[in-house]
């Protein structure tokens, strides 16, 4: 069935991978209800302690090394897999789950738990293991320069050029499991929908009304995620 949508975009937020058990940041029991935004998610907090950085991530690489993708995470690669069109994933999320689940054009703006880069030669590291603050750098042999690769607030995000590129390009934009809260993630669906996009939102909860979404979608993403896939497939997928 031919779909009249060629090219959708997914914006993905923690709440994607809730069902896989992980902490999203906002909610009573969140990320950052547990540790300070300061201290581990902006460049002083990291000038002040990089010990204690690196230890909070090197403490997340190790949760997140076994979490396994959940049915949201799927369906996105059903569609990958069955769908004539061209199908992207913009992820705020540092979790690999998009990859585990098998989701192919999956772009990290906000970095990724399993990397550190060197800020002496910019060489981005994969690893699952520890990394200390004065490890040396594989690539250029200098001690006290690897970051882990998670954007901090302030900083420049990841892939924008190609994340612009995917706005324009987009004839069906759908978030899901995000709070909106934070820019300039939140305000893609502007971008998205000012290019002739169709918009849809899939949350849990219903949040504030947005005016840049032509449809919610208001349950699990596990759920929603797959009726749309059904709807995309059978040539459907109204806004
Ligand atoms: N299905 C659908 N939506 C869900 C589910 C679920 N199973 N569980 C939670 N949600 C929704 C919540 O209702 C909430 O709106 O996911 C959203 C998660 O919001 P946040 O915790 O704010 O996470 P996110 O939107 O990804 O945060 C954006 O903020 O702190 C930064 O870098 C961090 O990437 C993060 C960014």
């Amino acid at each position: 069935m031919t779909s009249k949508y060629e090219c959708i975009v997914f914006l993905t937020g923690a709440g994607i991978s809730q069902e896989s058990g992980l902490s999203t940041f906002r909610a009573e029991n969140g990320l950052w209800n547990k540790h300070r935004v300061e201290d581990v998610a902006t460049v002083e907090g990291f000038e002040r302690n990089r010990a204690f950085v690196h230890e909070f991530y090197n403490d997340l690489r190790k949760e997140l090394r076994c979490a396994k993708p959940n049915d949201a995470h799927l369906a996105i690669t059903r569609l990958q897999e069955n769908f004539d069109g061209e199908v992207y994933v913009i992820t705020q999320n540092i979790d690999t789950l998009h990859e585990k689940a098998g989701n192919k054009n999956v772009f990290h703006i906000h970095g990724k738990v399993d990397e550190v880069v060197c800020l002496n030669c910019g060489k981005v590291h994969n690893t699952w293991g520890e990394c200390e603050w004065d490890d040396e750098c594989p690539n250029c042999g200098t001690r006290g320069f690897l970051k882990p690769n998670i954007v901090f607030f302030g900083e420049s995000l990841l892939f924008m050029d190609k994340v612009e590129v995917l706005l324009k390009k987009a004839s069906l934009f759908v978030s899901v499991g995000t709070s909106g809260m934070v820019y300039p993630a939140a305000g893609f669906v502007q971008t998205a929908k000012y290019y002739g996009a169709k918009t849809i939102d899939i949350n849990i909860e219903p949040l504030g009304f947005n005016p840049y979404f032509d449809r919610k979608m208001l349950g699990r993403a596990s759920v929603m995620l797959n009726e749309l896939v059904d709807e995309l497939l059978s040539g459907g997928g109204m806004c």
